[in-house]
């Protein structure tokens, strides 16, 4: 039976994936601070390693898919706990699991960025040096630049920089026969959006924009888009960001694409 790992599975897109996998009839291992069945904190090195190692003992080193959901919003205080999770523990889980892939059956992965990846370029993203170099002791002097803001620099640059590093991917991971892409939703309905609205330096701007589908998505929607890039039907689609917020991104970028 195919096996998927999903990170972030207790709550919200992560939560939404597990059920459409397990409904889909497929086997799946969830990872999450809590309320999951490996239990590990991506923000660490430990947390992150004992969290590949775990999986691989238990998948017995061959796994069919990955989903990478586990992340923070920008309204988090601590603004490199946002980049630790969202970028170094999602890259340790991509990496780490890569050996896993190779020996699945149809193997593809799938990380969660965010339309949020677009809203810097890589030129403009304080983030871009350290991470490339895995320098997490330089996320800090690095935020710097964002002020009061250092939580959206954080959670834009983070996400700008996973869409940078799974296209980075492509040639390796094709030449290996496992397919790599990511979903760039714009607002979903989930905790971490409910938070971003409560948040006084965010909630007004969140609240304020509508997308051209006057609503937010819902985490099964997401979902059904995360799954269909698992499955073979989407056997040619590699190294693409599918965006998938109402219409958010052409509205703000109608020549940019
Ligand atoms: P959520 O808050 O419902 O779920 C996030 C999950 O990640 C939680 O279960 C949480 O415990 C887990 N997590 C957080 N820190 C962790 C750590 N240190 N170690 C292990 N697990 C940890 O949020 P949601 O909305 O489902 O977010 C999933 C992904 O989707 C995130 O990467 C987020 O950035 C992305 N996203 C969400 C959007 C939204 O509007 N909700 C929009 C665009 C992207």
């Amino acid at each position: 039976m195919s096996l998927t790992v999903v990170t972030g599975s207790a709550s919200g897109i992560g939560a939404a994936t597990r059920a459409a996998l397990l409904e889909e009839g497929k086997d799946v291992i969830g990872v999450d601070l809590a309320g999951a069945d490996i239990t590990a904190d991506l923000s660490t090195r430990e947390g992150r390693r004992g969290a590949v190692e775990a999986v691989l003992q238990r998948c017995g080193g061959t796994l069919d898919g990955l989903v990478l959901c586990a992340g923070l919003g920008p309204h988090v205080d601590d603004a490199e706990r946002i980049v630790a999770v969202n970028y170094f523990g999602t890259i340790a889980m991509l990496d780490g699991l890569f050996p896993a892939l190779r020996k699945g059956d149809h193997p593809a992965a799938v990380v969660v960025s965010s339309v949020s990846s677009t809203h810097i370029t890589w030129d403009d993203n304080p983030l871009a040096a350290v991470v490339e170099s895995g320098d997490e002791a330089g996320v800090g002097p690095a935020l710097e630049v964002g002020g009061e803001y250092k939580g959206q620099f954080a959670y834009a640059g983070s996400k700008n920089a996973l869409t940078v590093a799974v296209r980075r991917r492509v040639a390796e991971w094709g030449a290996a026969g496992v397919r790599l892409n990511t979903v760039a939703p714009g607002s979903v309905e989930t905790p971490l959006l409910s938070q971003g609205m409560a948040d006084p330096r965010y909630g007004q701007a969140i609240r304020d924009f509508v997308a051209p589908i006057p609503r937010h998505a819902k985490p099964e929607e997401v979902a059904t888009l995360i799954s269909y890039l698992l499955s073979p039907k989407a056997g040619f689609v590699h190294g693409s960001q599918l965006v998938i917020d109402g219409g958010v991104d052409a509205l703000l970028r109608p020549t940019r694409f």
